[in-house]
C-alpha cells in the first residue's frame, strides 16, 4: 500500500491535488513538484520525457503503486513512452496516468456551436496531443489552440494578477478568438492556468465558457479507481497529504498557499 503519487513540474498541479483532496480525501497522497527544474513548458520533447520518468520513479521508491501526472506538458511528452516502454520493465503492477486523455474524454459535451479553443503550453500545443486525442472521441470538434509561454512563468513568479500580466494574458485570449468567431468553449489545458482565472474572466467575452480540468480528473480518477481494484486496494487511506520539491523547501510552502489552498510543509529532495 502507498499514496497516490501527484507530479507536476513545478505549483500547477497542486490545482489539481486541491480538487482530489476535496473529493476524495480518504486516500495518501504525494506530491513532488519539480520546481528546481521547472517550467517543462519550453524545453524538448526529450527532457520533458526524461525528467518525467525520473520524477515518477522517484515517486516509486517512495511506495506510490499509482501516479498521476497533474501536468499537461509531461502528459503530451511522456506518458505514453512511460506506460508502453518503461512500466513493463521498471514497475509492471503500477499505474501512471495523466490529464489529457480525462479531458479530451468529456470535453465536446461542454460545447454547443463545436468550435473550442486551448490554452497551453508551447510543448503541449507543438505536440498536437490535444487535437489527436479530441479527434478520437468527438470528431466533428473544431480545436483551436494557442500557446502561452510566459503564463507560467508569471504564475511561478507570483506576478500573474498584476497589471504587467494584462498585455500577455490579452494578447493570446485575442490570438485565439481570432481564429474562430463561434469558439464558445475555451480550455485550460496547463494545470497552472487556473490561477489566472481573475483575470480571464475579465478580458474573455462573457459568452465563452472557460473550463479548468480538476474536476474532470476528480471524476475520471473515481472511474478508474472503481474499475481497477487491484489498484485501488493498494492506494493507502489514511487521509494524509505530503509535499516534496526539488527545489527550497521554503520557497515552496510561501508559494502553495496560492495554488492549494493552505501553506504546506515540504520536503526537499534530489532527483538523480
Ligand atoms: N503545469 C504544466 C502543464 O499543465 C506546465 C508547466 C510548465 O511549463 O512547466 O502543462
Amino acid at each position: 500500500m502507498g499514496p497516490i503519487g501527484v507530479f507536476d513540474s513545478g505549483f500547477g498541479g497542486l490545482t489539481i491535488l486541491k480538487e482530489l483532496h476535496q473529493h476524495l480525501p480518504q486516500y495518501d497522497y504525494l506530491y513532488l513538484g519539480d520546481n528546481a527544474r521547472s517550467p517543462y513548458g519550453t524545453r524538448s520533447f526529450e527532457t520533458v520525457y526524461k525528467y518525467t520518468l525520473q520524477c515518477v520513479e522517484k515517486l516509486f521508491d517512495e511506495g506510490c503503486n499509482l501516479v498521476i501526472l497533474a501536468c499537461n506538458t509531461a502528459s503530451a511528452h511522456a506518458l505514453r513512452s512511460i506506460q508502453m516502454r518503461d512500466l513493463p520493465r521498471l514497475a509492471p503492477d503500477r499505474r501512471v496516468l495523466g490529464v489529457i486523455r480525462p479531458t479530451t474524454e468529456v470535453i465536446g459535451r461542454y460545447s454547443q456551436t463545436k468550435h473550442i479553443g486551448i490554452f497551453a503550453t508551447k510543448g503541449t500545443v507543438n505536440s498536437k496531443s490535444y487535437p489527436i486525442e479530441i479527434g478520437k472521441f468527438f470528431p466533428d470538434l473544431k480545436v483551436f489552440q494557442e500557446a502561452c509561454p510566459m503564463w507560467v512563468p508569471l504564475v511561478e513568479n507570483g506576478e500573474h494578477l498584476d497589471a504587467g500580466a494584462d498585455y500577455f494574458i490579452q494578447k493570446h485570449i485575442r490570438n485565439l478568438l481570432v481564429q474562430s468567431s463561434r469558439i464558445d468553449t475555451v480550455l485550460l489545458g496547463c494545470t497552472h492556468y487556473p490561477l489566472l482565472m481573475h483575470k480571464l474572466k475579465e478580458f474573455m467575452p462573457t459568452h465563452i465558457r472557460i473550463v479548468t480540468q480538476g474536476e474532470i480528473v476528480v471524476h475520471s480518477l473515481e472511474d478508474y479507481l472503481v474499475r481497477h481494484p487491484e489498484i485501488e486496494s493498494r492506494c493507502s487511506k489514511n487521509a494524509g497529504i505530503r509535499f516534496q520539491t526539488t527545489e527550497s523547501a521554503a520557497f515552496f510552502d510561501e508559494q502553495s498557499e496560492l495554488f492549494f489552498g493552505k501553506r504546506s510543509s515540504s520536503e526537499q529532495i534530489q532527483i538523480h
